[in-house]
């Protein structure tokens, strides 16, 4: 009897233990990224619309991706927890004009959802179950006008050039906080402003400042392109156009997500604040 009580304090103790182990490896915050279409389709790779016709010009969601306080990000953490598109059925509507995929081969936008989710939102799932997640991520969205912010400091989408320092300066006095800049290259090989980071809470509920920024990606003079005067997007003509599309998509996904290759050098944040 004593060894058999002995014992169940031991299996207490082992799992109060795994507990403490599984919570400490939960994340520390939220990066909240939206891209500008124009910048995603204004490089040599181009882009595809989704199947539901050509997004708005407007920022759009790329991910609310959690993040430890180093830098580093937990990814794929439950294969058992995949995406399940009947979960956000109520949410589609709002996603497909918020979230939409611009990769090729056109889809609908389910599959960039499915990675998103799969990827990210499986390693916040304790806090945020699916519907929550995308919800989180719409009403975020909602929460800031960026493309407004920009335009209402004379910054326009129209191809013209701006400081790198002027467009962090508007979207920290419209939003309140520092954003990370991260930039691509478009084919004349200008630096064009792509993608906008945010910092948020565990929740997905406010904005914080953000512990660690990516690293700089972008030069000191930016482009920032006009999307509603794109018409350059990749459209399959042929059998072969649609199989080189279907099999290039694979490096495009991997490159549509630049945290893979940037968290390596970090700026930290905290050193400026
Ligand atoms: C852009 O998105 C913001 C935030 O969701 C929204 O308030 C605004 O109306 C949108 N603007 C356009 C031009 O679609």
């Amino acid at each position: 009897m004593k060894s058999f009580s002995g014992s169940v304090l031991i299996q207490l103790l082992v799992l109060q233990l795994l507990v403490v182990v599984s919570v400490s490896q939960s994340y520390d915050f939220f990066y909240f990224v939206q891209q500008w279409p124009g910048s995603y389709c204004d490089t040599i790779s181009e882009c595809c619309y989704p199947t539901t016709g050509k997004p708005a010009s407007n920022f759009s969601i790329h991910g609310l991706w959690p993040n430890y306080n180093d830098g580093t990000y937990p990814s794929y953490c439950d294969s058992s927890n995949p995406f399940d598109p009947t979960q956000i059925a109520d949410l589609e509507s709002s996603l497909q004009v918020s979230w939409p995929s611009l990769s090729c081969p056109s889809s609908d936008d389910t599959s960039f959802w499915t990675h998103e989710w799969d990827k990210h939102g499986t390693c916040s799932e304790t806090i945020l179950d699916e519907h929550a997640y995308f919800s989180a991520a719409l009403d975020l969205k909602n929460q800031n006008d960026l493309l407004s912010i920009l335009n209402s400091a004379g910054i326009l989408a129209d191809g013209s050039f701006y400081s790198l320092s002027s467009i962090t300066q508007a979207i920290e006095g419209g939003v309140g906080y520092t954003p990370g800049i991260d930039c691509n290259t478009d084919a004349s090989g200008n630096s064009q402003l792509y993608q906008v980071y945010l910092c948020v809470d565990i929740f997905g509920a406010d904005f914080i400042q953000c512990p660690v920024l990516p690293s700089d990606t972008c030069q000191s003079t930016i482009a920032f392109p006009s999307f509603s005067n794109y018409n350059n997007e990749k459209r399959p003509g042929s059998l072969l156009a649609s199989l080189l599309l279907y099999l290039l998509s694979g490096i495009q996904l991997a490159d549509s997500d630049p945290t893979e290759s940037q968290v390596s050098t970090l700026i930290e944040q905290g050193v400026m604040l």
